[in-house]
């Protein structure tokens, strides 16, 4: 990227999609972030909170929409609003809790006091100081401009002409949800785990379709058992030891197969399939998705089931053990991540506990995974800010070009060993998002097609 020129002007430098290179400077730019949280985070749905997280009149959860805050509310009506956590007197948070259960929301600067329903009920000294001439019905705080639910799930977006949450979704956006609501009569787990890495929030999100990286990355949770170690038939090297000789990579069987699935708005699923997961994870029947027979027939043996992480554009994915995990960005190199945990309420508490151990053994401030992967993010993004280092491109060339083909019910799907298409894909779909189209350009733009 030339540094003279605005990147809003360089974007098909900054994401060649045919090469399969990406400028390192969308990881640390401040003018890109700042298009980011304009033409991405002002306009997606984003999630922001499971309905039984805030189950009574006066609960509230407090949720990040890209660069801003806002409190989503149960309504007296049994409904749900959101709306920014700022004072429409000052920009004072009108609440310090994340979570919680109130009456109102009084400012703690001057008192003005909101209604649950965001409106202004309340000035301290409204006719001494204002003699009355202060209209409250003309500052309410700052609503969303739409909020839905999709089976449980709320999410909202600042812009009221994006399509509805379903179409937005898509299938492929819709199947993760599916996979979790699908998990019984499901509550989230009081409590969200949040921590902070000192990474781009792209990288965070790029992860979540690489099976490339776990037999090195992650090779401490196969020794220690976290992950099951594989029984027959890998591919052996790939990587050399220090001292030169050859490292034994025993966990990558030689069929393995990373079924990726693309839908419009850059939503996609990646994981590997059933006869893979057979051989990694001593098969894992509950995670697998089903395709149409026909698709399973064009897919072959390979792809009748797929497991894996779905990912709802930008930044919402989905750990196909239960949980639910939303990346927040807050600066170019400040990435807060989010876990969500759900469980089945009729489950019994042995059952509970063995199922949230389970969770945060693997993501989260505890999870021996995740703790792996953010040392990897925190030194990827270090690296794109050398002067000279940010002109080295970022490669997602796996399977570019040698990858199979097919479709289903309009998404596509890409049957191929281990590859970089969904992260290609996810990039492809930044590019246009930064472009700022209409909805139905963009959705156009973003359809699956044959272009990967
Ligand atoms: Fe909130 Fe003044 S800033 S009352
Ligand atoms: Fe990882």
């Amino acid at each position: 990227m030339k540094e003279t020129t605005s990147p809003a002007d360089q974007l098909d430098e900054l994401v060649s999609v045919e090469r399969g290179e990406i400028d390192r400077r969308i990881f640390s730019d401040q003018e890109i972030f700042d298009m980011e949280m304009k033409h991405i985070f002002g306009r997606a749905w984003l999630f922001l909170c499971h309905e039984t997280q805030i189950p009574k009149r006066g609960d509230f959860f407090e949720a990040p929409m890209g660069s801003d805050n806002v409190l989503v509310v149960r309504q007296k009506d049994g409904s749900i609003r959101a709306f920014l956590n700022t004072c429409s007197h000052r920009g004072n948070a009108v609440c310090r809790a994340e979570e919680g259960n109130v009456r109102n929301f009084m400012c703690t600067y001057h008192g003005w006091t909101f209604g649950l329903d965001g409106e202004l009920i309340g000035v301290p000294g409204k006719s001494i100081f204002y003699k009355d001439k202060l209209d409250l019905s003309k500052h309410p705080l700052r609503k969303v401009a739409q909020l839905d639910s999709y089976r449980g799930f709320v999410f909202a977006t600042f812009d009221e002409t994006a399509p509805p949450l379903e179409e937005y979704l898509g299938p492929t956006g819709r199947l993760g949800l599916d996979l979790l609501a699908e998990r019984g009569d499901i509550e989230a787990v009081p409590g969200v785990q949040k921590f902070v890495v000192k990474t781009n929030w792209k990288f965070t999100v790029d992860n979540v379709f690489d099976y490339y990286h776990p037999q090195i990355t992650h090779m401490s949770a196969f020794a220690v058992g976290l992950i099951p170690a594989p029984a027959d038939d890998f591919v052996e090297g790939g990587a050399m030891t220090e001292t030169g000789a050859n490292l034994e990579v025993p966990f990558l069987p030689t069929d393995l197969h990373n079924v990726v699935m693309v839908g419009e708005y850059g939503h996609a699923i990646s994981g590997p399939d059933q006869d893979s997961l057979e051989v990694t994870a001593g098969g894992r029947e509950p995670f697998a998705w089903r395709y149409k027979p026909e698709t399973q027939e064009k897919l072959g043996h390979h792809g009748s089931r797929v497991a894996g992480h779905p990912h709802i554009f930008p930044t919402t994915w989905v750990n196909a053990g239960g949980q639910l995990s939303l990346r927040v960005p807050r600066s170019p190199g400040v990435t807060e991540i989010w876990w969500f945990s759900f469980r089945d309420k009729n489950a019994s508490p042995e059952e509970k506990a063995a199922t949230l151990s389970a969770q945060i053994h693997f993501f989260g401030p505890a999870g021996l995974l995740e703790q792996e992967d953010g040392e990897n993010w925190a030194q990827s993004t270090l690296q794109t800010r050398g002067t000279v280092s940010r002109e080295v491109p970022q490669l997602l060339k796996m399977g570019l070009g040698t990858s199979e083909i097919v479709k289903d019910d309009g998404l596509a799907i890409i049957d191929a060993p281990i590859n970089e298409h969904a992260q290609l894909w996810t990039y492809h779909a930044w590019r246009e998002w930064l472009r700022n189209p209409t909805w139905e350009e963009l959705r156009q733009r973003t359809m699956p097609g044959d272009r990967l």
